[in-house]
């Protein structure tokens, strides 16, 4: 049986095929958004790799690559080892493939050892699970939890191509997402490798920690509309400048969570100025707000106070505004029986036991309203993602490849 280190260098040699497939065509930067052609040629060298592996595979409507490991038990239930395959835009390397090809080296681990299970083991590449081209997140893990809401087939992209068309361009069937969930009472639990996409096992020197939360998430998208005017021409104090009172609100976003501790985050990474020229006054901005918090009540209190100062802005400036929500994710709580198990998996290879609140958004959000979920983090270099230095260890990821197989073989005794 390969060493941990041999299995990690096939997982990263493996990383690197995957990330050269890019929408950038020059390769520089990597991008690899739902349902576009190089998605499609990413999930398909993934899907390559699972057949080679022995998993039993299949693409269900969302475009979702699911490998199956049939347990020969009578009535086993499924557990689901996921993460996912779609990228932001110049993304890193790892956030969400390591995931993926991880669960699939300790799948093929399984396989190669004759190892039978006393559950089903299924592995996910989700579609979307980063939410970039539709504005919407956890398209893929929606469906296979069952949680997929048929009025998001109507959302358009940048260039108003609805989710439908999108789906029936790559192949899929947005008829058959209903029938590809798992059903509820088929699940055993759900378990995601992933780097932690923040400077706390980076700071802390730990190379793996177990994840105790999940924070609530909402996505705002927001439309100022004030009066296109001549730059040259305008006195100032006439002005209903959206570029301005927009600009207003992205600083008074960031003071408000700078003011409200750690816990909360805003973001305003998007935004778009329609007819935008030099020598115009901005008579329209598109923005979107990104708000989180492991708190219910803190995340609704921001909202609320937001969406107040956005209004006395627009209606101290004389604009109109527009405020809608995009999406709202409540915070989960990792499952604690799952965590024992890890925890004890943790401790046993040597690692203090460590437990995170993850502040990324993730499949196991889905997963865990349908079953037991946890993940694991990997330390990962600064805590840098969504970012092209996004980087980690052999080491790290040798060492999570080791705790998560003895997980494995911890869930297979207690379900023995
Ligand atoms: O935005 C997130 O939290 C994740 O990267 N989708
Ligand atoms: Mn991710
Ligand atoms: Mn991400």
């Amino acid at each position: 049986m390969l060493d941990y280190h041999t299995r990690t260098a096939h997982i990263l040699s493996r990383i690197d095929a995957l990330a050269a497939i890019s929408e950038d065509a020059t390769g520089a930067t990597i991008t690899r958004r739902f349902g576009t052609p190089a998605f499609v040629r990413g999930r398909d060298l993934v899907q390559s790799w699972f057949e080679a592996a022995g998993l039993k595979t299949h693409l269900d409507g969302i475009g979702n690559l699911r490998g199956r490991l049939a347990s020969p038990r009578p009535g086993a239930k499924t557990f689901v080892l996921a993460s996912h395959i779609d990228t932001v835009v110049n993304a890193g390397k790892y956030d969400g493939p390591l995931g993926v090809l991880m669960g699939l080296n300790l799948a093929e681990s399984i396989i190669q050892q004759g190892i039978e299970l006393p559950f089903h083991l299924e592995l996910i590449a989700f579609s979307d699970e980063e939410g970039v081209r539709f504005h919407t997140t956890y398209l893929g893990s929606k469906v296979v939890t069952g949680a997929f809401e048929p009025a998001l087939l109507q959302k358009t992209d940048a260039d108003g191509i609805t989710l439908a068309q999108a789906i029936k361009d790559m192949g899929g069937n947005a008829a058959s997402l209903a029938a590809d969930a798992l059903p509820a009472e088929e699940w055993l639990g759900y378990f995601e490798l992933h780097i932690e996409q923040g400077p706390v096992l980076w700071e802390n020197k730990v190379p793996i920690a177990l994840v105790t939360a999940i924070a609530g998430q909402q996505r705002v998208e927001l439309t100022w509309t004030g009066m296109a005017g001549h730059a040259g021409t305008v006195p100032m104090p006439m002005r209903q400048d959206a570029l301005a009172a927009a600009a207003e609100f992205v600083l008074a976003a960031e003071a408000f969570a700078l003011a409200h501790g750690q816990s909360l985050v805003a973001t305003v990474g998007q935004l778009r100025i329609p007819y935008s020229a030099s020598n115009v006054i901005a008579g329209q901005v598109v923005h979107s707000l990104d708000l989180r918090s492991p708190e219910a009540s803190q995340l609704a209190a921001a909202y609320a106070a937001l969406q107040a100062q956005a209004g006395a802005i627009a209606a101290r400036r004389g604009l109109g505004l527009d405020w809608q929500l995009v999406q709202y994710t409540a915070p989960v709580a990792c499952d604690r029986e799952l965590n024992r198990l890890l925890g004890q998996a943790i401790a046993a290879s040597g690692y203090e036991v460590d437990g995170l609140v993850s502040g990324a958004g993730h499949d196991a959000v889905p997963a865990s309203a349908v079953a037991p979920a946890t993940m694991a983090f990997i330390r990962c270099y600064k805590g840098i993602s969504h970012n092209p230095l996004e980087n980690v260890e052999p080491a790290d990821v040798a060492a999570a490849l080791a705790v998560a197989e003895r997980f494995l073989l911890e869930l297979k005794i207690k379900h023995q």
